[in-house]
């Protein structure tokens, strides 16, 4: 596909104005956090010789019980697990839906104890042997002591089994229980999903575990490198089929309290953690492709024949055989499921041959859905099946090092859809995407290291803190180079280390590998170098989007890095050289007239400021030899505000995609910040000289955000007709959004009700999706009062959806008040209903947050703070910190740019 496939996005962004927040945070967010939730993983690490950082496995606890410390003793290890599940997919005379199950774990005593402790949480127990919750036999012709006492301890989630003797070392011990537990609709452990399909109600029962849901579904082992052999069985109704990491065994009739039910027996697994266990029990449908390993595509019956799985089986194999020889290791298992389901709380699950995703990351229509969604779903499916290898069958030990799995399967994913779409750039998209979502992040001093030490990660709260935009794109950066090494059996600071070193390995080292490396990976945030040309003098400096910030977290290396500094002078001289201090000179780069380029392609993770002179020179040759100098510049995203504002002038006569999308992300800022104010003016007005200029980028888009009259008539020309005929939609897939968003915001009640009826009825997951967001731009306040009421009632709006639906209103000028208020006032229902974690509720306050920038919202935000530090809800607490502080930048910025943006954009209109 050509360049207009990504000419579909930077439109999306453009058009939107209100809806930027909106669209950037579902594209970063989602992607972040998306990716995060479905595909967290575990590498050993050991492998890797990272263990160094980790402190020794003491937690500070409240006390000193082993069953009150969040992680288990080390006396213990499962070796298989026999489990068997069944889900009732209609409720009981209570209303609830459950399952029970029964499970059975082979033990090996390592260490003496008299004590198993086995993470358990909301299930009860339904086998009572003397009042025990469990049945304990020795394997092996071993004796096991008997049980004296079992109890639970729903703090630390374990349930605690107390015996009157100790076992043995290296004897086997059975442990066996049974179960039940709610199949609730909260997208974690085992729960279900539901949808409609020809007015009939279908229930899924579906499994997200990672990271610490699978003691959620039955008791068991819950840490990453609690490796064990999973044989499961699931019993479910006749009409439904039973889907699990392994490959069906078989399936037979049997009966159970009078009913009728198949039994499905699987292969078992492979050894693997229990955070990548999943199983599927649906009336879904499938496709299959012929060739040789055994990929599956399944879904909703009508999406299925529909041929909205057809691209992801398209491109599944391809990617599988790509990373085969990526990793030079075949793929482990009999066959490949990928399932897309109504509801999921993040993007997509790397469950080993079981990969659960949200119906977007999946699904693709070519009649319905924009370049942008087929973009996203091939580099899902590729994160996913990257982490088959990286992640799955290779697993972090203890989550402080969940960034290996995730940075690595981020940078691989785009390897692997490259491969799959040649002709998409899909790398150089990356750099863009991922540079600047980390950048902006690692640049407050709420962010984090890289690497946290093991005991710094310990309650299931913290452990989901950790999927965030560094976790997921700082790595994924510093990867970024062609890694010509294998990630199984090599060291991966070589990996981050040739990203450093822009590949090239003639490089002479002034340090060890390790002990550059770790400067990067044990400190948070990232330099700006600042280059003098006059003099010669380089310098380096913490990055902090608000200057005065007190960075309180201690670094061994004072927040220093050794900075390989790659450079060009005047297009032809070329040369590396390394910044191992503060502040040095170094001869070659003074410059008399030439100009002087440096962090060549943002090959290094690190900013570059120059002299005046120098920006000069490097902004008339931008104007005058674009093509060189585009990318590089935009990306090392300039500090002075007049020099950003002047860069953007040579777009005038810029064609290609990648440097408009970067200038675009770049001005987004500008109306965050700006939309509320009287600089909106002006810059709508600048705005407009691009698209009177640039024929090429989406004119309807371009003229929505500058306010052209044309725009709202020709969307609502469109939309109109779409009401007329509502079975043929005439709009192009990749100006929905735009289209949806103005013309509903130009309408009223019924151009709204329309959006809304055709929202619930839709059954592609991508076009919901775009409703949803042009709903979100009706400039009435009732309509959107009552859009933030359906919001948070999951029989309008899925769960999945909820956050993203808000922080789409808090994009709109007039929404974005409302929103603080709703969210303010239902704060309590919210936190009851959408209990999954920080996952929902970072999502929630840094999307409502991006536009706070003065002292009254400031003080909002302290006092949320203030009010969830007094209530017993600890989540989200890092986004708050986060919030608070960008919020604070914001200020600044806005006070110390305003004028002078506000001179500029004057200056340029007239
Ligand atoms: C890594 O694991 C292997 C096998 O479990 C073990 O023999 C080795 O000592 C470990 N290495 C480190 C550095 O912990
Ligand atoms: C667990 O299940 C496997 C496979 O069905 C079976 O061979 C094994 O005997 C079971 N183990 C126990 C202890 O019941
Ligand atoms: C588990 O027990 C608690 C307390 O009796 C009860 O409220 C809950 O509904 C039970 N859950 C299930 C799934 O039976
Ligand atoms: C999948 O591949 C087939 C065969 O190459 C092609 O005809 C079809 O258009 C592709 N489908 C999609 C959605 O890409
Ligand atoms: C791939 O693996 C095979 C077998 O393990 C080994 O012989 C070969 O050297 C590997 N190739 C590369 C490029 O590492
Ligand atoms: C280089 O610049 C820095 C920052 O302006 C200054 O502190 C330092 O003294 C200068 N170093 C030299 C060698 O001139
Ligand atoms: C930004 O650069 C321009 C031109 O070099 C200069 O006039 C202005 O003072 C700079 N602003 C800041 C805040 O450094
Ligand atoms: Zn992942």
């Amino acid at each position: 596909m050509g360049k207009g496939f990504y000419i579909s996005r930077p439109l999306g962004f453009v058009l939107c104005g209100l809806g930027i927040v909106a669209m950037l945070t579902i594209f970063s967010l989602s992607v972040v956090y998306t990716k995060e939730k479905r595909k967290n993983q575990v590498t050993a690490i050991n492998e890797t010789g990272m263990v160094t950082t980790a402190a020794p496995h003491t937690t500070p606890a409240p006390s000193n019980e082993p069953w009150d410390k969040y992680r288990l003793p080390d006396t213990l290890l499962p070796e298989y697990y026999n489990v068997t599940l069944w889900p009732r997919l209609v409720p009981d005379e209570q209303g609830m839906y459950i399952f029970t199950g029964t499970s059975g774990v082979a033990l090996t005593c390592i260490k003496e104890t008299n004590l198993i402790i086995i993470h358990s949480n909301k299930l009860n127990y339904t086998l009572t042997l003397e009042n025990h919750h469990a049945k304990l036999t020795g394997l092996g012709g071993t004796s096991a002591p008997a049980i004296l006492k079992t109890w639970f301890q729903t703090q630390t989630q374990f349930m605690v089994i107390l015996l009157n003797e100790k076992l043995e070392v290296g004897k086997s011990y059975w442990l066996y229980m049974e179960f039940r537990g709610e199949l609730s609709d909260d997208l974690a452990g085992f729960y279900r999903s539901q949808y409609t399909e020809n007015g009939v109600k279908k229930v899924v029962a579906t499994t997200q575990m990672q990271a610490t849901a699978a003691r959620n579904a039955f008791p068991c082992f819950d840490e990453p490198s609690m490796k064990a052999v999973f044989h499961l069985t699931l019993q479910h109704p006749p009409e439904t089929v039973a889907l699990a990491n392994g490959m069906e065994l078989g399936t037979e009739s049997i009966t159970i309290e009078d009913k009728k039910l198949l039994q499905t027996r699987f292969k078992p697994t492979e050894k693997m953690s229990t955070y990548l266990l999943a199983f599927v029990i649906s009336e879904f449908t499938k496709i299959q492709s012929s060739e040789k390993t055994n990929i599956r595509i399944w879904g909703r019956k009508e999406a299925i024949e529909s041929g909205q799985g057809d691209y992801a089986l398209n491109v599944t194999f391809p990617i599988l055989k790509y990373f085969e020889n990526y990793y030079n290791t075949t793929y482990p298992l009999s066959k490949s499921d990928q399932v897309a389901l109504p509801d999921f709380a993040a993007g997509a699950m790397e469950n080993w041959g079981l990969v659960t995703y949200r119906e977007q990351s999946l699904f693709y229509d070519p009649k319905e859905s924009s370049n942008g969604d087929k973009e996203w779903v091939v580099t899902v499916i590729a994160h996913e099946l990257a982490h088959m290898w990286f992640g799955n069958l290779v697993t972090m030990r203890w989550w402080n090092d969940l960034w290996l799995n995730e940075g690595f399967a981020s940078y691989v994913s785009y390897l692997g859809a490259d491969y799959a779409e040649p002709t998409w750039n899909i790398k150089d998209l990356m750099v863009l995407q991922q540079v600047q979502r980390a950048f902006a992040v690692d640049a407050l001093v709420s962010s984090h290291p890289l690497s946290s030490r093991e005991d710094e990660v310990i309650t299931p709260d913290q452990i989901s803190q950790l999927f965030d935009t560094i976790t997921y794109s700082k790595v994924s950066i510093m990867c970024q180079r062609q890694l010509e090494i294998t990630l199984l059996n090599s060291d991966i600071y070589q990996c981050l280390f040739n990203a450093v070193v822009s590949g090239d390995s003639r490089i002479q080292l002034p340090a060890s590998i390790k002990e550059i490396m770790n400067r990067w990976i044990l400190q948070m945030g990232y330099p700006v170098v600042t280059i003098d040309t006059r003099t010669g003098n380089i310098s380096q400096q913490h990055f902090l989007i608000h200057p005065e910030a007190v960075v309180e977290k201690p670094s061994d290396y004072n927040y220093e890095w050794f900075v390989p500094i790659t450079w060009m002078k005047s297009g032809s001289n070329m040369g590396q050289h390394w910044l191992l201090t503060k502040t040095a000179l170094y001869e070659p780069m003074k410059t008399g007239t030439d100009w002087l380029l440096a962090n060549l392609n943002v090959m290094g993770y690190y900013r570059v400021n120059y002299d005046p002179q120098n920006w000069e020179r490097l902004l008339t040759q931008l104007t005058t030899d674009h093509k060189n100098l585009n990318m590089i510049i935009h990306r090392a995203q300039i500090i002075n505000i007049t020099l950003a504002l002047r860069t953007t002038k040579y777009l005038l006569k810029e064609k290609e995609y990648i440097p408009w999308e970067s200038a675009i992300r770049n001005l987004q800022y500008f109306f965050l910040m700006f939309d509320r104010t009287e600089v909106y003016g002006p810059l709508q007005v600048s705005l407009f000289t691009y698209y009177k200029k640039s024929n090429q980028i989406n004119a309807i888009s371009m003229a929505c955000r500058t306010g052209v009259k044309g725009c709202s008539e020709l969307t609502r020309m469109w939309y109109r007709q779409w009401m007329k005929n509502p079975d043929s939609n005439p709009i192009p897939p990749n100006l929905k959004n735009t289209v949806y968003c103005n013309a509903i915001a130009a309408g009223g009640v019924e151009e709204w009700d329309f959006g809304w009826q055709m929202f619930k009825k839709s059954t592609i997951a991508a076009e919901a999706e775009k409703l949803l967001y042009g709903l979100s731009c009706t400039k009435e306040p009732w309509l959107l009062n009552r859009y933030l009421e359906f919001t948070i009632d999951p029989k309008q709006v899925r769960k999945q959806d909820a956050a993203f639906a808000i922080v789409y209103i808090s994009g709109n000028v007039i929404g974005q008040p409302l929103v603080w208020d709703f969210v303010r006032a239902k704060w309590e229902q919210i936190t009851k209903d959408y209990d999954d974690g920080s996952f929902f509720f970072g999502r929630l306050i840094q999307g409502i947050t991006k536009k706070f920038s003065t002292e009254f919202e400031l003080k909002q935000l302290q006092r949320l703070k203030e009010d969830i530090a007094a209530s017993s809800f600890s989540f989200g607490t890092q986004a708050i910190e986060q919030a608070i502080e960008k919020t604070k930048a914001n200020i600044k910025w806005v006070s110390k740019n305003k004028a002078q943006v506000m001179n500029w954009l004057t200056e340029q209109s007239t």
